[in-house]
């Protein structure tokens, strides 16, 4: 299979104006972050709120910038792209948002929100446009005839199909999806995830795919990405990562999602504030969460190491890997549930 998008190192670093008299403060949102992701398949990108991912989907879909890293994708260099390429590593990407309702435009009817990209790409006449703005209105369930339609005669969930149906119009390589069935009710949700797999597989599409709801993540990745303030704590095989979590921060994860973990991902509940990115913990980002943080923890940060097949940023990965996870370890421990 082909590697469609390939990331090293991504980092983004924003400056936060702080006055006139003081330098401004510099906020880490995404900390040297390297995956790829093959043609038909789907990684997912799963943190709590503030964690970075929509940066990295920012990044990845070519929006801003990293402030260092690499990234290629279809083939290309992505970050500084010769002008030649930059048109067409722009429509190999394409970016799906949470709010079906903020992304398309209320004034235009759905036959121009999906004949835009055609008009502007593609040398395709006004008939050969409608004639593939129908088409793919069909490809994503729903009716020719909705081309003369407008936004707000659709539901979230038909919105969001033709969200969907607009970032096909120019066949890209790789669909960036942050949060695409969060605003969506349950049992629409299921539909949409569904719709998602079966354009996968029937055109080879590479999904970066954000969400916070690990049940929505092991219904549609391959692969997991954990972060956590900007760091990946866990990365690999979903069956891995889901079956046997080896970073506690996974296993914390996992076990505040009823129903997706394995019995030994019960044991950890999250205490205490996320810590601010701006001022990040010294050491393992996780440490002052962490019920097994000991002093190396807060001294020295850990390098993401393969461990049973996965790659886990936590000196401990090793021994938990061998003998599970202690029943007693760090001074945090009082922060374990029963
Ligand atoms: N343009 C920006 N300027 C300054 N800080 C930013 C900017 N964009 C994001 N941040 C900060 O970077 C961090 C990561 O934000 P990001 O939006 O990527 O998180 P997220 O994981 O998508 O969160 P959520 O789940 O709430 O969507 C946050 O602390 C955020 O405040
Ligand atoms: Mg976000």
């Amino acid at each position: 299979m082909s590697v469609v998008v390939e990331a090293r190192d991504l980092r983004r670093v924003y400056a936060i104006r702080r006055g006139l008299l003081r330098a401004p403060a510099q906020l880490q949102a995404v900390g040297g972050v390297s995956f790829s992701i093959e043609a038909g398949k789907t990684l997912a990108v799963v943190g709590e709120s503030g964690c970075g991912k929509s940066t990295l989907a920012r990044m990845v879909s070519l929006i801003e910038k990293p402030t260092e890293g690499s990234l290629r994708l279809d083939g290309s260099d992505a970050v500084s792209t010769p002008a030649a390429d930059r048109r067409r590593l722009r429509q190999a990407v394409q970016l799906v948002f949470q709010n079906p309702y903020g992304s398309l435009n209320p004034r235009k009817k759905i036959s121009a929100v999906l004949e835009d990209p055609l008009r502007i790409n593609t040398g395709l006449n006004a008939t050969e446009r409608i004639e593939r703005a129908r088409a793919m209105l069909v490809q994503v369930g729903l009716r020719p005839e909705h081309a003369n339609r407008y936004p707000h005669m659709f539901s979230g969930g038909q919105r969001q199909r033709i969200a969907i149906a607009r970032a096909l119009m120019l066949n890209p390589k790789l669909l960036v999806a942050d949060e695409p069935v969060s605003a969506l009710d349950v049992s629409i949700q299921a539909q949409v995830l569904n719709l998602l797999a079966d354009l996968q597989a029937e055109f080879s599409l590479a999904y970066l795919f954000i969400s916070h709801d690990l049940a929505v993540v092991r219904h549609i990745a391959h692969d997991v990405l954990v972060m956590y303030l900007g760091h990946v704590m866990e990365q690999g095989a979903k069956a891995k990562v889901f079956s046997r979590p080896l970073h506690p921060y996974t296993q914390a994860l996992l076990a505040s999602t009823p129903g997706v973990g394995s019995p030994a991902a019960q044991r950890i509940v999250l205490q205490g504030e996320l810590p601010s990115p701006m001022n990040p913990p010294s050491g393992c980002v996780f440490s002052t969460r962490c019920p097994y943080a000991v002093e190396r923890c807060r001294a020295e940060r850990p390098v993401p190491q393969k461990v049973d097949e996965r790659l886990v940023a936590c000196h401990f990965s090793t021994q938990f890997l061998e003998s599970g996870f202690p029943a007693s370890a760090g001074p945090n421990n009082a922060s374990r549930s029963a």
